[in-house]
């Protein structure tokens, strides 16, 4: 077990935080073991993440955990992130004692029935929670959200329910994936890669960034609450002056 760091007073914390968990993959190569050890580890990483953020005051934290590319992996690869997401699922009920809101976002016609019946489950579990929300990623793609909320509102279009006229940003943003949850205020990407790879590409219209080299598994409290200190300083303009 970690020690407990003191938990920093901070005057501004952004109201969403994404995080996009990248480096397993690496950090397993660097130790001789299967990517799959990697998975495993950055579960920690997670688990650990999400506590803090509650404590740090962060009403929204989404993790990007699998892609709608990520298919194109090894099967055994794919299989052994599927298998984390249901046994973690089952351990979830830690984040429940803990009164952490948890949600998902992505295409779940993909997913097993069974991890789908756990996601559903965990929802409805912890949904009377409001101090924090986590959301996880999965089978999330920003291309594919934008053409599903583009496909239901053609529907409705279709219907008569809505006027083309009527179609507003807001009303793009409602279809989405995310629908009442904030915009991301700031993106933390580990592992070096300086790229969003189709994360929240509508939600992040104006986010901040922060890229370190960290691998995600090594990825520590401290340096999220290092991170998090950063976006105090940012200055956020949305295009004015
Ligand atoms: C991120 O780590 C986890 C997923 C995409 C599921 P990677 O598996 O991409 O790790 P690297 O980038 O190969 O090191
Ligand atoms: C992004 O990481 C997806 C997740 C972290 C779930 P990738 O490792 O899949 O991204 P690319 O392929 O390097 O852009
Ligand atoms: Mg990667």
């Amino acid at each position: 077990m970690a020690k407990d760091i003191a938990v920093p007073e901070l005057d501004t914390v952004p109201v969403h935080v994404g995080v996009i968990m990248d480096g397993n993959g690496r950090w397993a190569k660097k130790r001789g073991l299967p990517r799959k050890f990697g998975h495993r580890e950055g579960v920690k990483t997670f688990r650990a993440i999400t506590r803090r953020a509650k404590q740090l005051g962060i009403k929204y934290i989404t993790f990007y955990a699998f892609s709608t590319e990520n298919w194109k992996r090894p099967k055994d690869e794919v299989d052994s992130i599927m298998a984390l997401f249901e046994k973690n699922l089952d351990e979830v009920k830690d984040f429940i004692d803990e009164e952490i809101r948890v949600r998902f976002i992505g295409d779940r016609t993909a997913l097993s029935e069974t991890l789908r019946e756990k996601m559903r489950n965990t929802e409805e579990s912890s949904k009377h929670f409001t101090d924090t929300t986590m959301i996880l990623a999965i089978n999330y793609g920003g291309q594919d959200e934008i053409c599903n909320a583009v496909k239901r509102i053609s529907e409705k279009v279709k219907n008569g329910e809505v006027d083309t006229s009527e179609i507003t940003t807001e009303m793009i943003t409602e279809h989405l994936y995310t629908e009442d949850i904030p915009p991301v205020d700031y993106i933390i990407r580990p592992s070096g890669e300086m790229r969003l790879s189709n994360f929240m590409i509508w939600q992040a219209a104006y986010a901040e960034y922060y890229f370190t080299n960290i691998l995600w598994p090594d990825f520590s409290v401290a340096d999220f609450d290092k991170a998090i200190k950063e976006y105090g300083d940012r200055s956020r303009r949305f295009g004015g002056v």
